[in-house]
């Protein structure tokens, strides 16, 4: 029987306003009942995992000068902070769920690559947990400073390999196997059951009114997958009345899926094995081309997307495009969210220039109702705002005022 939508989002308001529960409170577990895995005839608390409720409690925003940038009207553009969550990014909604499925297996070790996000979550729930050994495998010099430090803090091992990214997907997923461990990555099914309940409380914050395109950066293609979803069910149940557009934005220098999508011009098929057919070609095709993937925005630089069928399958699904920007496209971007007193990490700053692609190449219009998702936390990758900031040649540069400890020659440079 399909759920009925009225009754669910009077539940979910109620849940929100009067919770009896953590998972109540939670912004991924109060929309348990459409997460498929949930096991709703036992004790929440024997099964679910969560950041004591604290774990996606995000809603869309306003933001009259993003709006300006990217050239929409400003009621008709919000993004979403997914930086604001416990650890500092989206990949909390997705853990919460993984984790419940690694305890409903009764998992005693868990394992990820990660560029920093992944990582960081990971092992906080671990921690939260209490009984299961979290391992992370990170290429060197390739996860970001302040994950890693978070990493190491909640006590997972972390495992440095020779390589980037892609290298260590590919080493995680061949321990894993080998040891019995419980990977973790955005190719783990559960993981993006969590991370629909980003688009539900999206919806949940336009009072269900349905935007024209739901924008997010795109990496290993674990949220585009889960948006697919996320989007074509209550469609297809009748919470929404229309299906917004995916709009994936990939970094110049990590542009996978344009090129696949847009060049190569490949599309979901009911019926090929995509995965070991065209996209296995293309992915020789790069390691022919000793394609690395390389951009600022450190956690989308990959090069092989793990989720790439399905995320095909999300954009068939909803018309969606994919475009790339380049990493002064985002640096510039993710400085003019700070403006409006908000902040991104680089990667999630591709969401706005992206729209801002659209909209200057006449794709979409200043009436176009958008929404962007904005992954990670402002204080992601500080070097790169930090250098941005300090360099005049960038457009919002806000260098700091470098003057001697004298009172007098302090008030002349204020003066000025
Ligand atoms: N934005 C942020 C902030 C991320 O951390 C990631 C992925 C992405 C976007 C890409 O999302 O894979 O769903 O397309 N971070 C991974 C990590 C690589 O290790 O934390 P996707």
């Amino acid at each position: 029987m399909n759920p009925d939508p009225e009754l669910l989002k009077e539940a979910w308001q109620h849940r929100k306003e009067h919770p009896q529960s953590i998972y109540d409170r939670s912004g991924v577990w109060r929309f348990r009942d459409l997460l498929h895995f949930y096991p709703d005839n036992k004790d929440l608390s024997q099964i679910l995992v969560s950041m004591d409720g604290e774990e996606g409690r995000t809603k869309p925003f306003m933001l009259s000068k993003v709006a300006e940038y990217v050239g929409l009207k400003s009621n008709n553009f919000y993004l979403q902070f997914e930086g604001d969550n416990p650890t500092g990014s989206f990949k909390d909604n997705g853990m919460a769920a993984g984790f419940t499925h690694a305890k409903m297996v009764n998992a005693n070790k868990v394992a990820c690559a990660s560029t920093g996000n992944t990582s960081s979550s990971m092992a906080a729930f671990a921690a939260n947990e209490g009984d299961i050994n979290a391992y992370v495998f990170m290429g060197s010099g390739r996860i970001s400073i302040g994950k890693l430090a978070q990493t190491l803090e909640y006590g997972a091992n972390a495992i440095q390999i020779l390589g980037d990214f892609d290298d260590a997907m590919k080493t995680v997923q061949a321990v894993s196997k080998e040891m019995g461990i419980y990977l973790l990555n955005s190719l783990n099914a559960y993981r993006l059951e969590g991370q629909k309940t980003i688009i539900y409380r999206l919806l949940e914050g336009l009072k269900w009114e349905v935007p024209d395109l739901v924008v997010c950066p795109g990496g290993n293609l674990g949220n585009t997958s889960a948006f697919g979803k996320a989007l074509t069910e209550p469609y297809k149940w009748g919470f929404i009345d229309k299906l917004p557009r995916i709009v994936v934005v990939n970094a110049n220098g990590a542009n996978t899926l344009d090129r696949i999508y847009n060049e190569e011009k490949i599309r979901w098929s009911y019926t090929d094995d995509l995965w070991n057919d065209k996209i296995k070609e293309f992915y020789t095709k790069l390691d022919e081309e000793n394609f690395k993937a390389h951009t600022i925005a450190s956690a989308i630089e990959i090069g092989k997307p793990i989720n790439l069928p399905k995320a095909l399958r999300a954009l068939y699904e909803t018309k969606g495009m994919v475009v790339s920007v380049s990493d002064q496209e985002i640096l510039d971007a993710k400085a003019i969210v700070g403006r409006n007193g908000f902040g991104c990490e680089p990667a999630s700053a591709a969401s706005v220039a992206g729209i801002k692609k659209l909209t200057e190449e006449g794709i979409i219009d200043k009436d176009t109702f958008a929404v962007g998702i904005l992954t990670g936390h402002q204080l992601k990758d500080p070097k790169a705002t930090i250098e941005y900031h300090k360099s005049s040649a960038n457009k919002f540069a806000n260098p700091p005022i470098e003057v001697p400890n004298d009172i007098d020659k302090i008030l002349e440079a204020l003066r000025k």
